[in-house]
């Protein structure tokens, strides 16, 4: 009769494993859930986007939030494009980018602003590839955005029509220095002069090279 037992008992193994990492996979979700929870809690007035935003409830059920990819079960993109956030881009940060399954985030026309420097002491998600801040109001000097560094996966950063300062003296002072896998780097309507004072546009940065198109 107890040699019977035996294998009953330890068939129970997987099942307990299994139970184990489905547990591990709701406490996980459950402290992405709580970032963007934070996130929101930061905003001084939360755009309707986010009226789905509860505490306790799935965030991968939040407006705009995905959990696919690589991370399945975990937040994975946030795609908040044309809600009026009003945040800073510390908030952002802080928040957002903290996310450790975090692949993509697009922030397009949001109303982002201040300045892009990465808040020392927060982390980015190291899983991140794209990184979408187009048509917000960033401000300071481009040479901040080296602080983006701090994303080691990046791969796409579109930084397009905010108000980066790419005067002369910052292109030179502290210049730009980013990811070494990033591909592409969109910098194009932003605070840009060259030595003739023309607007510049920056379209791709690919390999360490940084390509300049002139004009508008
Ligand atoms: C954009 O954000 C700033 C504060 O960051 C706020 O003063 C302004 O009213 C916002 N604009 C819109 C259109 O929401
Ligand atoms: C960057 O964003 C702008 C505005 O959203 C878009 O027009 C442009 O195509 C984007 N750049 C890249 C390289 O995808």
């Amino acid at each position: 009769m107890q040699t019977k037992k035996k294998p009953h008992h330890f068939s129970l193994l997987p099942l307990l494993l299994s139970f184990l990492s489905l547990h591990a996979a709701a406490v996980a979700v459950a402290k992405d859930g709580r970032s963007l929870i934070s996130f929101k809690a930061a905003l001084p007035n939360p755009p309707p986007l986010l009226s789905n935003w509860l505490p306790n409830k799935d965030p991968c059920s939040f407006n705009g939030v995905k959990c696919q990819g690589l991370a399945a079960n975990r937040v994975s993109a946030v795609d908040l494009s044309f809600s009026p956030l009003s945040a800073n881009f510390h908030t952002v940060a802080k928040f957002l980018l903290s996310i450790d399954s975090l692949e993509s985030l697009t922030l397009q026309s949001a109303n982002v602003s201040r300045s892009i420097a990465f808040p020392p002491g927060s982390k980015c998600s190291s899983v991140l590839t794209n990184l979408d801040l187009s048509t917000n109001s960033l401000s300071g000097p481009v040479s901040d955005v080296s602080g983006l560094a701090a994303c080691p996966g990046l791969k796409s950063l579109n930084l397009s029509g905010n108000a980066l300062d790419f005067s002369l003296k910052e292109k030179w002072n502290g210049g730009l220095k980013i990811v070494a896998g990033l591909e592409s780097l969109d910098l194009s309507w932003n605070d840009m002069f060259d030595e003739f004072s023309r607007r510049g546009r920056c379209r791709r940065w690919i390999s360490g090279a940084l390509f300049f198109i002139n004009g508008l």
